[in-house]
């Protein structure tokens, strides 16, 4: 039986401001809790207002260990004024940019799991480029195009250990059924083909792959 996430932390993730259905939220909170017993890092890309945040945070509380979640906090392309996924209360009005590192920090204190996470504010390259250390779980939720659904893969998978899970979301295989464009898609299509990652769940458009060979 996978592990679920108890009532009260399953209402937070639905009152968090985020896009992620919570049948997706399930697979990755048992993905979440299967790679906590690695007794590793869960390590997230794409904070955005901390509604995933809280489901590794849970699951990182109950293994032991911390929850990392990488993010600008000045949002994605589809997420600026004018374009679909935008919404103005994400908005600083002193500096006239997207701001989510408050709500987010609103989200965390709200369900108690501010002691679970680390916060790393910063372009997701920039902190993968210094990382160093072996991942449980990576999951990829961040910027939509080419060039950063890759980099995230090329910063981020070679972390995640022998047996570790790499989770990524917005995989779309119908351009029909895409929103933010296939970029996840191709990533994922990367790590399978590349030997190293093998998947074992999914839902939705979430993809959960277990490293089972070395490489990307
Ligand atoms: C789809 S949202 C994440 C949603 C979140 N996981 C949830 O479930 O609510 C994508 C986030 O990735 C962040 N992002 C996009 N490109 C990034 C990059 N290159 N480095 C760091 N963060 C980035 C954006 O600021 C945005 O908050």
């Amino acid at each position: 039986m996978p592990a679920a996430p108890k009532p009260e932390i399953l209402a937070a993730f639905e009152a968090a401001k985020g896009f992620m259905p919570a049948d997706e939220g399930l697979v990755l909170y048992a993905a979440a809790a299967e790679a906590g017993a690695l007794g590793l890092p869960l390590l997230e890309i794409g904070t955005y207002c901390g509604r995933s945040t809280i489901l590794l945070a849970d699951a990182a509380r109950q293994a032991g260990v911390s929850a990392l979640t990488v993010d600008h906090h000045r949002g994605s392309e589809e997420q600026q004024p004018g374009w679909d996924y935008h919404d103005p209360e994400t908005v600083d009005p002193e500096v006239g940019l997207m701001d989510t590192l408050p709500a987010f920090r609103r989200t965390l204190h709200r369900a108690g799991l501010e002691e679970h996470v680390v916060a790393l504010v910063g372009r997701s390259p920039r902190i993968a480029a210094f990382w160093n250390s072996p991942l449980g779980l990576v999951f990829v939720d961040g910027g939509h195009t080419d060039e950063h659904a890759t980099s995230d893969y090329e910063g981020w998978a070679p972390h995640v250990a022998e047996g570790g899970l790499l989770v990524i979301h917005d995989v779309f295989p119908d351009p029909v059924d895409e929103f933010t464009g296939q970029a996840p898609y191709r990533v994922y299509l990367r790590a399978l083909a590349s030997g190293a990652f093998t998947e074992v769940a999914h839902t939705g458009s979430l993809r959960v792959l277990r490293r089972t060979g070395a490489g990307i």
